[in-house]
């Protein structure tokens, strides 16, 4: 696909671009607080560390492009623990984080004229994957009142005006909304999706890990295991481990997907670092004891931000139920962008809503130290009253 210059400025993550505007005024000696970034806080656990340190005294040699067999091993051993799913070996990509295994998917399956259901609020990168593979993502809105979930209804309308629908995204629990589906829901999704029989689904899970409820883990493919053989579920290691700059994600699908899957792998970077899939293999089997410690520690800071939200009228804002961010919707603005742009200047870094097809709205990360969030979210509040 040929790219023209304007296109390449509007391939830049909105994300990336905020966080840098707020970089940039750090460098100037101002006082800013930066809720941009989508990372965790934390390192990556140590026994990770340990394993990582001691395969740098071995060589580092290529691995196989669908990644090292311990990985998929220790995948597949977790597909089966956290959501009862089976699969074999054939059926696992291992790839440079999720995002890639999420390009790749797109990659090897869409073509000029395709069309992706992509229930809004999204994560950014999405619509902007299927337009460099030559698709066109078909936003689906959902509302702050049906917890952001995608609803069998506005699945069934969106798929019966699409021409050419090759896959429909769940995300959960979703970045930036953190909403979970329950089974009910994700059953009368089934229904829907059992009478388009072309179309495949992204179960993005990546998040499935960073959850507030002892619920067990909801997700289509053990819904409804008729619909494996149509699903794609994405997971990794960057956020349940932070382990964000290893570059550790997989995805689990029927093997002829996977194959074309691993077939873009190979041909392009060919495998993920071998350092880091090691490291990785160590993440999922070894103590699961910092998952746990975290999750409550970021349940304390979106209770905190929460708790500093209740005081403004102006914001209404969801109780999210996984990951980490806050999407509050702020009555008394216009322009979400030109807002988030005059937070800056009383120190406070957001993302607007528009980047993740919610204008109106704000996206704030809790992934940091709670008195600076409370801090960050006074700003922020502060700054409504000033302007109504
Ligand atoms: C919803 C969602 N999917 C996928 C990813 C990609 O994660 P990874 O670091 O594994 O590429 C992210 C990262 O922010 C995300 O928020």
């Amino acid at each position: 696909m040929i790219i023209s210059s304007t296109d390449t400025t509007s391939l830049r993550s909105p994300i990336l671009i905020m966080a840098e505007r707020a970089a940039l005024i750090r460098a100037q000696g101002r006082d800013v607080i930066d809720l941009t970034l989508g990372e965790p806080d934390f390192n990556a656990p140590p026994h990770v560390l340990e394993a990582a340190h001691a395969a740098l005294e071995g060589r580092l040699t290529y691995s196989p492009s669908n990644g090292i067999e311990p990985l998929r091993y220790a995948i597949r051993m977790r597909m089966k623990a956290i959501r009862n799913l089976d699969y074999s070996d054939d059926q696992v990509a291992v790839g440079c984080g999720a995002k890639q295994i999420i390009y790749n998917a797109f990659q090897a399956t869409l073509k000029q004229g395709d069309e992706v259901i992509v229930p809004a609020p999204y994560w950014a990168s999405y619509p902007t994957m299927i337009k460099m593979c030559g698709a066109r993502p078909l936003m689906v809105p959902t509302t702050l009142e049906a917890g952001y979930c995608l609803t069998a209804e506005a699945l069934d309308a969106a798929l019966r005006v699409a021409r050419s629908p090759k896959w429909v995204i769940l995300n959960a629990p979703g970045n930036p909304s953190g909403s979970l589906y329950s089974s009910q829901q994700l059953s009368d999704i089934a229904e829907v999706l059992r009478r388009y029989p072309g179309v495949m689904v992204l179960s993005d899970d990546i998040y499935s890990e960073i959850r507030y409820t002892d619920d067990v883990y909801q997700t289509l493919a053990a819904v409804a295991p008729d619909l494996t053989h149509r699903i794609l579920i994405v997971d990794g290691v960057s956020k349940v481990y932070a382990m964000t700059g290893w570059r550790v994600g997989w995805g689990c699908g029927p093997t002829p997907l996977i194959t074309a899957i691993n077939s873009v792998q190979s041909q392009s970077c060919t495998q993920t670092s071998t350092l880091s899939q090691v490291a990785a293999v160590a993440a999922l089997t070894g103590p699961q004891t910092l998952v746990k410690e975290r999750n409550a520690i970021y349940r304390q800071r979106r209770d905190a931000a929460l708790n500093v939200f209740e005081a403004c009228e102006a914001i209404d804002v969801a109780c999210p139920e996984g990951a980490f961010y806050l999407l509050p919707r702020i009555r008394t603005i216009k322009d979400d962008q030109a807002f988030a742009l005059t937070l800056l200047e009383v120190g406070v870094a957001t993302v607007p809503g528009s980047a993740f097809g919610m204008p109106g709205h704000l996206r704030l990360s809790f992934a940091l130290d709670e008195s600076v969030l409370i801090e960050g979210c006074e700003r922020l509040v502060q700054k409504i009253k000033a302007s109504a």
